[in-house]
Formats: structure tokens, C-alpha cells, sequence
């Protein structure tokens, strides 16, 4: 969030340069799961680095009507689950964000029993949890799909789930839901993202014993579970953004407390578009340099190109010179951002789920009303570059996933104010 106030609309001047360093704050979509987890292990948690979103407070809420206390001090956040008791959760909580769905897995685990409301997220098109639902009946349990929601019930009983898609969250719901299985639970094609390693490394903290962590096949058996500590991963999406800000203002940034090998497909995208890019521990250093088109970005599971990074993509090669070609493979419709893009002189056009991009030698500023988070982020990077102001309406978007991103920006050199 933005120093405690909710983002309506954002007014940016576009055509300054960034300049200045950036610490990452730990990944949006490795603490909703972690705490979410809280629901499935009775203890008391110890959460570093984790960020101020309105995400992680959702999900802070809906834990606290499940009986989970927590408080937070700076990006401390700590965890009491030893009352967890099973309770409602609201719909009007859960439809605002995707990972709601984990609290499926979580209370199964918790009460052989879990009824939870439609999930909410992002509009990226239809995001069915039948992989989610086949993997719990594959090991025991009953799943029914309600008008407004999905009800679970039964022990898991030891066996292997063989996933089609290597979804994120199936793979983490399953994780939780067989914390207190029978026996050992197999699970192949699991997703290898580094947020569902991060869960892993928090459960292992907490006494689960899942082998496999990084690879397609996890194997979760049963153990006594109690509370931890652990520092959340550092945000991926949120550098990513960062990188591509700079590729469309100009300038030089530091990224700092960041893995910089999990932002390879992006680095390397950036660096071939002319931007450089340097890596050490911790550290990534990106100076914009004009920029050109490159060879197609697929869209696709970890280690591929990632979804989330997109639409920002999208938005540091509108003035890339030549034509480049994006492919989204994830999500039926993540391009929702680019009739934005669009109002501010990007020519682009789509085919289906690929996009042209022919690069243009200016963008200018527009109203345009943020349509997702990164495709909102990506609205915000293609203003960085633009000449004149861009008002950016439903910016409150923005405070699902990013803290303090407005003033960053302009301690960074940027002109942004919100209203
Ligand atoms: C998570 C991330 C999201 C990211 C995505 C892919 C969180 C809170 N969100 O979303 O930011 O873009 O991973 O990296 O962590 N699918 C099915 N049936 C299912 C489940 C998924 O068909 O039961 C499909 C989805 O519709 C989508 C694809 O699988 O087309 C990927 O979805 P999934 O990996 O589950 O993404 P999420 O967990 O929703």
C-alpha cells in the first residue's frame, strides 16, 4: 500500500529518467500461500519480509474470523494459529483475491472439512479449479461445486495426483491439503515456480517432510507440524516491473534483495532489447539503452517467460524500433491492458492470444483505467515514457501487489501524485 492511503487515480508526467536504488519486498505470491498455511498448522509464526499489500491484509482478515491472530511490525508479521477454530469465510473477502482458493487445502487439512466462496484475482479469463477439485477427489475426498463456491470433506488417504497443467495454485492447495494425509501423497507435474518453493521451505521449517522441492514430482509425508520462522522470497513481479520502468523512462536502477536468477527470461528479454543488465548477489543493475525489437516471448510455466511480466514487456517494447511478437500461453485473455496501450499511440495489434508490437517513436499521455495488476503496472511503465500526463483511473489496482510504489517513483525521479 501507499503509506496507509488506497490509490483512486494517478496523474503521471512522463519523459523523466529514473535514477537511485530499489529494495524488493518480499513476493505477493509467496506470502498469500505461506499464510494461508497458517490455517493448516496450529503454532506461532515468525513472517520476514513480508509486504504491505491488500493482499496480505485480506488474507490477515480472513485468517482472523478463522480464529488466527496476527500483528505486524514494519515487514515483521507474526502468526498465532493455536485458536484457529473453523468459521465462514465471507464472499466479499474471498472474491477479491485468487489466492482464497488455498484455503480450500488449508481447512480440509485442518477439519476434514472445508467450505470456501468463489476465489476472486485478476480478470484473466476463465480460471476453472477443476485441477484443483480432481486432485483432492484422486486422493479420497468429496468436492462439490456450489453455486457460489466449492465444499470438501474426507481424509486424504496416501496415493499420487497426477497434475495435466503445472498450476500454481493446485500444486500449493495440494501441498496443504496433504499436511495431514494418511500417508505419503505423490504429487507429478507439479508446478516449479519459486513461490511454490517458498511454501515448501516454510512447511519443511514448520516440520512437514515434502522431497522433491524445484522439480515436477513432490512428495509430501506425514509429519508433526508446529510453528516457524522464515523470511518470504523476494518479489520477482514486483522487480520485473521495475526492470521494464526503467527500459520505458530511461535512466539506471539498482534492484537490490532480489534472486537475480529468477529474473532471467526477463533480464535476458530486456538485455536483447538493448538494455544492460548487470547481475550480482542479491543485485540486479539495469541502464535503459534505446531500445529494439526481439526474437517471440513465450508466455509459460517456471522457468519460461513469466505471465505476470507480460504486460509490462509489452510496455518497455512500444518503443522498441522493429516489430516484436508476444505470446500468451497462460492465461485466455491477458491482454486487456492493451487498449490502454493503444490510447497512448502503441501500435498493436492481436491475433487470438499472440500480440504484435511495432515499435513507435513516441507515446503520449492518455486516460486510461487500469484493467489488472501488471496490466496496470504495465500502464504505469508506458507512462513513465510518454510525453505529457497520463491520469490512471482504478490505480487502487495497483495496492494489491505493490507497496510503496508511488513514492519510490518519485524518489526515483518520476512525477506521480494520486488522488
Ligand atoms: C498463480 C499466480 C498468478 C500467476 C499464475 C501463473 C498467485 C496468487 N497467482 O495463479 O499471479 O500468473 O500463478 O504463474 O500465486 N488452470 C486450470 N484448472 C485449474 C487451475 C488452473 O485449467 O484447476 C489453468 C488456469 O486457468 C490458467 C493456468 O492453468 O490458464 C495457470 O493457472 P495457475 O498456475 O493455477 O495460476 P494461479 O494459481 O491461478
Amino acid at each position: 500500500m501507499q503509506g496507509g492511503r488506497v490509490l483512486k487515480t494517478l496523474h503521471i508526467t512522463g519523459g523523466r529518467p529514473l535514477s537511485g536504488t530499489v529494495e524488493i519486498h518480499g513476493g505477493k505470491n509467496a506470502a498469500l500461500p505461506i499464510l494461508t498455511a497458517a490455517a493448516a498448522i496450529p503454532g506461532r509464526f515468525l513472517l520476514r519480509n513480508c509486504p504491505e499489500i491488500r493482499d496480505v491484509e485480506i488474507t490477515r482478515e480472513i485468517l482472523a474470523l478463522l480464529g488466527v491472530t496476527s500483528h505486524r511490525a514494519g515487514s515483521e508479521l507474526r502468526l498465532d494459529s493455536t485458536g484457529l477454530r473453523p468459521a465462514a469465510i465471507p464472499p466479499a473477502l474471498a472474491g477479491q483475491l485468487r489466492s482464497s482458493v488455498l484455503f480450500l487445502g488449508a481447512l480440509l487439512s485442518s477439519f476434514g472439512n472445508a467450505s470456501i466462496p468463489l476465489p476472486g484475482g485478476c480478470v484473466l479469463g476463465a480460471r476453472p479449479l477443476d485441477l484443483h477439485r480432481s486432485a483432492l477427489e484422486t486422493l479420497g475426498a468429496q468436492t462439490e461445486a456450489l453455486s457460489d463456491g466449492i465444499s470438501c470433506r474426507g481424509r486424504l488417504r496416501a496415493g499420487t495426483v497426477i497434475l495435466r497443467y503445472p498450476s500454481v495454485g493446485a500444486t500449493e492447495n495440494l501441498l496443504l491439503a496433504a499436511l495431514h494425509a494418511e500417508g505419503p501423497v505423490r504429487i507429478l507435474g507439479a508446478a516449479a515456480e519459486p513461490e511454490v518453493d517458498d511454501l515448501i521451505a516454510f512447511l519443511t521449517a514448520c516440520g512437514a517432510e515434502i522431497s522433491g522441492a524445484g522439480g515436477p514430482c513432490l512428495t509430501i509425508r506425514p509429519s508433526s507440524l508446529h510453528g516457524a520462522e522464515h523470511r518470504i522470497l523476494p518479489d520477482r513481479m514486483e522487480a520485473a516491473t521495475w526492470l521494464c520502468a526503467a527500459a520505458c523512462a530511461g535512466g539506471s536502477l539498482a534492484l537490490t534483495g532480489l534472486v537475480p536468477a529468477h529474473l532471467r527470461p526477463v533480464s535476458d528479454a530486456l538485455r536483447l532489447a538493448g538494455c544492460r543488465i548487470t547481475e550480482e548477489a542479491e543485485r540486479l543493475s539495469v541502464t535503459a539503452g534505446p531500445l529494439r525489437a526481439i526474437p517471440p516471448i513465450v508466455t509459460g510455466p517456471y522457468p519460461a517467460f513469466p505471465t505476470d511480466a507480460q504486460a509490462p514487456l509489452m510496455a518497455a517494447l512500444l518503443k522498441a524500433s522493429g516489430t516484436t511478437i508476444l505470446e500468451e500461453t497462460v492465461f485466455e485473455d491477458r491482454f486487456r491492458h492493451i487498449p490502454a496501450l493503444r490510447a497512448m499511440g502503441g501500435d498493436i495489434e492481436t491475433v487470438g492470444r499472440l500480440a504484435r508490437i511495432r515499435g513507435v517513436k513516441q507515446l503520449h499521455g492518455a486516460r486510461i483505467r487500469a484493467t489488472d495488476l501488471r496490466g496496470g503496472a504495465a500502464m504505469v511503465c508506458a507512462a513513465l515514457g510518454a510525453e505529457g500526463e497520463t491520469v490512471l483511473t482504478d490505480a487502487a489496482l495497483l495496492d494489491r501487489g505493490y507497496q510503496d510504489l508511488i513514492k519510490n517513483l518519485n524518489l526515483l525521479g518520476a512525477s506521480v501524485s494520486a488522488d
